[in-house]
């Protein structure tokens, strides 16, 4: 299955994204991460997007489009991909048709005034890139799945969070008319329990 997660910063992509293409057997390809371990290995992509992603705005699509184009063209996408945080503009969009178009588009709905704890609370673990809440963890600087270290994302300050809202609304927005004009958006509620999100989006994939 070809697979979109859309959602605003904070509306639970990433962590359903994990359970979900295990599920369904598809690799889970999220922008996002690509772009930070790109800043890690301090490649020209990396440092490009670095200064984009530090100020909340999105990285400009011929950056983004060829990365994603270099990402499908592996072997592990020729079955099907699971896609988080792109596309994020109606180009982008276009530019996925040509590549690899979905099958189907998940809209992750959550209202803009959850979004901001759950953001300002997240803690990823350096090692396992497994993402949990403050509000979850008995130690906040120890991943309870391996043990290695949490750290805050630079991005998710309150100032930055505010920027990337802007954004999504914006210019990410557009595509919930543009996917529901090709009959292919599906809306789940994200504003309530992980394992209640994580089975409405299977029953809305049946
Ligand atoms: P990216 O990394 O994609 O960030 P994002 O879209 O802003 O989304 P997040 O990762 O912040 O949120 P998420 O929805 O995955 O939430 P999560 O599951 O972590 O992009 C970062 C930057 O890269 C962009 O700003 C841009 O600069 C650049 N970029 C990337 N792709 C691009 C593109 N295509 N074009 C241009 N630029 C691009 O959950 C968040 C928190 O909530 C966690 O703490 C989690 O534990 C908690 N949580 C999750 N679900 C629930 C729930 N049901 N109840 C309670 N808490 C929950």
């Amino acid at each position: 299955m070809k697979l979109i997660f859309l959602g605003p910063p904070g509306a639970g992509k990433g962590t359903q994204a994990a359970g979900v293409s295990a599920h369904l057997g598809v690799p889970h390809i999220s922008t996002g991460d690509m772009f930070r371990s790109a800043i890690r290995n301090q490649t020209p992509t990396g440092l490009e997007a670095k200064r984009y992603m530090d100020a909340g705005e999105l990285v400009p699509d011929s950056v983004v489009i060829a990365m994603v184009r270099e990402r499908m063209a592996m072997d592990d996408a020729r079955n099907g991909y699971l896609l988080d945080g792109f596309p994020r503009t109606v180009d982008q969009a276009i530019a996925l048709d040509e590549i690899a178009a979905p099958d189907a588009v998940v809209d992750i709905d959550v209202p803009d005034e959850r979004l901001l704890s759950r953001l300002t609370g997240r803690r990823v673990c350096g090692k396992c890139q497994g993402t949990f809440h403050i509000s979850k963890l008995a130690d906040e600087h120890t991943c309870p799945i391996c043990g290695g270290a949490l750290y805050q994302r630079e991005d998710d300050q309150p100032e930055t969070i505010a920027t990337r809202l802007k954004a999504y609304h914006e210019q990410t927005e557009p595509l919930i008319g543009y996917y529901s004009g090709l009959g292919k958006l599906r809306r789940v509620n994200g504003d309530s329990k992980l394992e209640d999100v994580f089975k409405a989006i299977l029953a809305t994939l049946e």
